[in-house]
């Protein structure tokens, strides 16, 4: 795991971890306990799967991923935002991450000390809350963890499943104008179209820095596919991307290290 320093002129100093997927989380904890950020900024995908296993909260089956958020808020102040796998959580899991200490930001803001602290919730949870609305009451109770809509939605197209996939980004607007320096925890950072220019600075993952990366390129990521845009550093000023904490494909990455990234003023 390394380490990546970024300059941002009028951010805080703050660590940015992303997309544990309930792999180790003391390397990066020992990281953000040696350079003392004012604040912590986790950008989801904290959990890992297509489909919750057994009829237990993943965050049980998972510990690592409330082991860090416990620990991040032991060290400063924590906010975290919902990246894709957390489609698999469910409001009493929200409550299990917020007691850890931790704000948990679901489609809304924080303000502290100047700053206005706000999350965006991936389009795939908002698709299975979408789906979970519709769905009759007592078929409801029966699916609490054996819910399969991840799988059966991959014989979709992917144009019907870009479509399904929306975030609720009405709140940006209010977000935007409350006075303050905004950061924006966004698990997608090709969600960057939807952000307001008033947001000043924009935290990211998901992109896993392109699992392979050539001449400070990534080759892949989901939801930008090949070649992609936005995998790893500064973009425009004002967007960071993190190449994340872990690796999760069957192949692995290239010249692209995990990282925890600090962002200073
Ligand atoms: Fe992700």
């Amino acid at each position: 795991m390394t380490e990546s320093f970024y300059t941002i002129p009028g951010a805080p100093h703050l660590a940015l971890l992303s997309d544990l997927h309930n792999r180790d989380y003391k390397p990066a904890i020992k990281s953000v306990q040696r350079r003392k950020p004012g604040i912590i900024c986790v950008t989801g995908d904290i959990i890992y799967g297509s489909a919750p296993e057994g009829d237990v909260s993943p965050l049980v089956a998972q510990p690592n991923a409330l082991a860090l958020l416990r620990a991040c808020a032991a060290i400063a102040p924590t906010y975290v935002s919902l990246g894709n796998h957390e489609w698999m959580l469910d409001q009493q899991d929200l409550v299990s991450m917020r007691a850890t200490g931790a704000v948990v930001l679901d489609n809304s803001w924080e303000e502290r000390d100047g700053l206005v602290i706000g999350g965006l919730t991936s389009g795939y949870v908002m698709r299975q809350r979408r789906r979970l609305a519709d769905m009759p009451a007592e078929e409801l109770a029966k699916r609490r963890y054996h819910d399969r809509g991840g799988i059966a939605s991959m014989l979709k197209t992917p144009a019907e499943l870009l479509l399904e996939r929306v975030p609720d980004d009405d709140w940006l607007i209010p977000f935007a104008a409350t006075p303050g320096y905004h950061i924006l925890l966004s698990h997608h950072p090709e969600y960057r179209r939807l952000v307001p220019k008033g947001i000043e600075l924009m935290l990211s993952g998901h992109t896993h820095g392109g699992q392979w990366r050539f001449f400070g390129r990534g080759a892949y990521a989901p939801g930008q596919g090949v070649w992609p845009k936005l995998t790893k550093g500064v973009y425009d000023g004002r967007l960071v991307v993190s190449a994340g904490l872990s690796n999760t494909a069957p192949v692995p990455r290239f010249f692209n290290p995990t990282e925890v990234v600090y962002v200073r003023g």
